[in-house]
C-alpha cells in the first residue's frame, strides 16, 4: 500500500488522475470504478483537463458504480446514476450507456444486485477502482458490520451516513434509508484502488482502516487485504 500526503483535494486529484491515466491508458477496454462524494470531484475535474489535452482518450472507457439509493426512481437528480452521469459521463464524453450503475430503481432488488454483478464480470471487472470513506470508515455503501468477502446487496443506511449526505442532495428532501452497493469482496476483485480522504471528519476512519485491526468494524481496513492501493489524503485525515 501507498499512503499519499498531498496538501488539498486538489493535489489528490492530481496524483489520482496520474494513477488512473497510467494504469487505463495502456487497456483497450478500460473500465474505471467511480465512486460519488466531494472527495473524487477534483480528480474527475483534472480527468477532464486531461481528455481536452488528449492524455486520456474515453473511445473505450467504460465506468461502474460503486453504489445506489434505493427509491429515489432511476432519473432522481439525486440518485448516483444522474450524479455520476452529470459529474463524470458527460463531462467525460463517456455515454450513458457505458455507466453501469445497480439498478436499485427496479422492484426486485436482489435481483437488480445479482444483475449488477453479472454485467460487472461481462465488462470483465474494473481496472481502477476510486473510494472515498465515510467518516464511519465505511467504503461504497458497506457499513460497520458489513462482511470483508459480501457481494453487491441491498443494505441499510447508518444514521450517521445518512446525516453526513444529506448535504449532496439538491431536491429530495430526505436521505434514503437504503441502497445497493457493491460488497467489500466485490471491490477487492479491481485491479487497483485508490483511496481519497480529506479532513478532521475522516481522521479517526482513516486511522482505523490503516493501522486498526483488519475487520467489519471498519469496513475501509479490508483495502489492506488488497495487492494494490494507493491511498490519497491530507494531513488532517492522516492526524498530523
Ligand atoms: C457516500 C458514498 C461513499 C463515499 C462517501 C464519502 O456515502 N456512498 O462511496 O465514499 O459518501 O463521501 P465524501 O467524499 O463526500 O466524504
Amino acid at each position: 500500500m501507498r499512503v499519499h500526503r498531498v496538501a488539498d483535494a486538489d493535489e489528490g486529484g492530481r496524483l489520482a488522475a496520474d494513477v488512473i491515466v497510467g494504469a487505463l491508458a495502456p487497456l483497450a477496454h478500460p473500465v474505471l470504478g467511480v465512486a460519488t462524494g466531494a472527495s473524487p470531484r477534483p480528480v474527475y475535474e483534472e480527468l477532464v483537463r486531461r481528455f481536452a489535452c488528449g492524455d486520456l482518450t474515453t473511445n473505450d472507457l467504460r465506468l461502474a458504480a460503486l453504489d445506489e439509493y434505493v427509491g429515489l426512481g432511476r432519473d432522481h437528480p439525486d440518485g448516483y446514476r444522474s450524479t455520476l452521469q452529470r459529474e463524470v459521463a458527460v463531462p467525460l464524453r463517456v455515454p450513458v450507456d457505458r455507466l453501469l450503475v445497480p439498478a436499485a430503481w427496479e422492484s426486485d432488488l436482489d435481483r437488480a444486485a445479482a444483475g449488477f454483478e453479472n454485467a460487472l464480470r461481462a465488462l470483465g471487472g474494473v481496472d481502477v477502482q476510486l473510494l472515498g470513506i465515510g467518516a464511519n470508515g465505511h467504503i461504497g455503501f458497506n457499513e460497520p458490520g458489513s462482511p470483508l468477502d459480501g457481494r453487491t446487496r441491498v443494505v441499510s443506511l447508518d444514521d450517521r451516513t445518512r446525516r453526513d449526505n444529506a448535504v449532496h442532495l439538491t431536491v429530495a428532501t430526505e436521505v434514503p434509508r437504503s441502497a445497493i452497493t457493491q460488497g467489500i469482496g466485490t471491490i477487492l476483485e479491481a485491479g487497483r484502488l485508490v483511496l481519497l480522504a480529506y479532513g478532521r471528519s475522516k481522521t479517526a476512519a482513516v486511522r482505523a482502516a490503516l493501522y486498526g485491526p483488519i475487520d467489519s468494524a471498519c469496513p475501509a481496513s479490508a483495502i489492506r487485504l488488497h495487492p494494490d492501493v494507493v491511498v490519497i489524503a491530507d494531513s488532517a485525515a492522516l492526524d498530523d
